[in-house]
């Protein structure tokens, strides 16, 4: 058995005193585009881009829930590409196209994928919403006439702790199967619904809450 030492112990470093003393580290300059505008920030180089998109652009659509890459709710469109915005440094955007749930619908008018999931009740907390609708949004852009099962393989990438799969499956395929038909991509993301694109359709009015747009609170 090692005999005690009769010096004193070494002090160990202050780490906490040491970083609160550290200078904050300048704010980067950051130029992206979000739902079509040019925006330039400056961004603290550990800002999220779901951070950002919330606080600093006042865009609270795209929801944070694991904020480890594993539930998909803050999924958005990165150049036209799915990326989890709560992984993503803000940064790390400088330069792209980012594409929120905000820009699906137009004059206060919802898409037909937004459509699509409010008919076919592919919703119940709406949590998981924007996360799906910009999934969606990606894939039927690129397989305007995707299958089931292609729809059932991309939706994999999310999580929708209501467990209302089936639904947002259907509510997909709704969409993909009318634009197999004739009015080609005219209903996709990003344009308002033609009223003869979704029969019985009512126009929808501002006043009216888009389904996975809610304010986070
Ligand atoms: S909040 Fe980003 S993946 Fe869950
Ligand atoms: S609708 Fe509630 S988490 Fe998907």
């Amino acid at each position: 058995m090692t005999a005690p030492s009769d010096t004193a112990p070494e002090r160990l470093p202050d780490l906490v005193s040491d970083v609160a003393s550290e200078p904050e580290p300048a704010p980067i300059p950051v130029e992206v585009t979000v739902n079509g505008d040019p925006r330039a920030l400056s961004v603290e180089a550990r800002r999220s881009l779901a951070d950002v998109l919330n606080r600093a652009l006042g865009l609270p659509g795209t929801q944070v829930g694991c904020e480890l890459g594993a539930c998909g709710t803050c999924t958005v469109l990165v150049n036209g590409e799915p990326a989890r915005a709560c992984l993503m440094l803000a940064v790390q955007a400088d330069g792209t196209e980012v594409e929120t749930v905000e820009s699906l619908a137009r004059d206060g008018r919802l898409n037909a994928l937004q459509k699509a999931f409010s008919e076919k009740y592919a919703l119940q907390c709406g949590f998981c919403t924007p996360g799906f609708l910009m999934l969606a949004t990606a894939l039927l852009r690129k397989e305007p006439d995707a299958s089931r099962e292609r729809i059932r393989e991309s939706v994999s990438a999310n999580l929708c702790r209501c467990g209302g799969y089936s639904q947002i499956i259907d509510a997909i395929e709704s969409v993909a199967t009318a634009g197999a038909d004739a009015t080609a991509g005219d209903a996709i993301p990003g344009d308002a619904v033609p009223r003869d694109a979704t029969p019985g359709a009512e126009p929808t009015t501002a006043a009216e809450p888009t389904p996975g747009t809610d304010a986070r609170s």
